[in-house]
């Protein structure tokens, strides 16, 4: 018979893992989840499928979302179908004491924003490692129009930060939205409810990836000595 192995040995996959399974117990039975993007909601797809008889089905953030909810026989809803979701279950990039994030390190953000902003309560499950005190250390995604992508860069130029267009196989990636995204480094965001507003209003920008009108109200934290869960209402 082999022991489990000591807490303080876990990987981040499996800390992932564990707040991945522990997110189920927010999980409203009978009810339509929605689910986000990313390494860590995939292991929560999964344990999700555990229970799929007691849910009607998930509003997914994204294309690689819906293909694994699909691929487990788990329904999912387009976001126009449902006018209210109890829950949303997503990771994040970084997140910090007021349950202000940052997120679309997997480019999905836009649909992430959307379908938090239909649901009543935000629950997000991230390993410790993600845990800051403020935000900006993560580079921030923002989803731009094409066209605007380099006025957008200079504008950040101006705030100090170094933006530039992510790429993927040599060429810029286009989103599940068609759209581009440009990453910022040397950000300091110590008011995330004001500099969500600022730069949303740039023209072009169709998202960035500061989740502060749409926070965490619950982070279920995957840290060696078991789930940590931090309350921000
Ligand atoms: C996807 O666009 C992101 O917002 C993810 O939620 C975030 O990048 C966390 O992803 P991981 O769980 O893969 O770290």
């Amino acid at each position: 018979m082999t022991s489990p192995a000591p807490a303080s040995a876990l990987t981040q996959d499996e800390l992932k893992a564990q707040v991945g399974r522990a997110a189920l117990a927010h999980v409203v039975k009978g009810e339509i989840v929605g689910v986000g993007t990313g390494s860590t909601v995939n292991k929560f797809i999964d344990a999700l499928a555990t229970i799929k008889g007691d849910i009607r089905g998930a509003v997914s953030s994204s294309v690689a979302s819906t293909e694994r909810l699909h691929a487990l026989g788990i329904p999912v809803f387009d976001s126009n179908e449902v006018e209210e979701l109890a829950v949303y279950i997503d990771g994040a990039d970084e997140i910090d004491g007021r349950g202000y994030m940052i997120k679309g390190g997997g480019a999905a953000l836009t649909r992430e924003k959307i379908v938090a902003a239909q649901s009543r309560r935000f629950v997000c499950i991230a390993d410790s490692s993600k845990r800051v005190n403020t935000l900006g250390g993560f580079p921030l995604p923002v989803e731009v129009i094409p066209m605007a992508a380099q006025r957008v860069v200079r504008q950040f130029a101006r705030l100090g930060g170094m933006a530039q267009v992510r790429e993927k196989d040599g060429v810029a990636l286009v989103t599940d939205n068609g759209q581009h995204i440009i990453d910022v480094t040397g950000l300091r965001i110590t008011d995330p409810l004001g500099f969500e507003s600022e730069v949303n209003q740039w023209p072009g920008v169709v998202t960035v990836g500061v989740f502060a009108h749409q926070r965490a109200n619950v982070c279920l934290l995957g840290t060696p000595s078991g789930v940590q869960t931090l309350r921000f209402d």
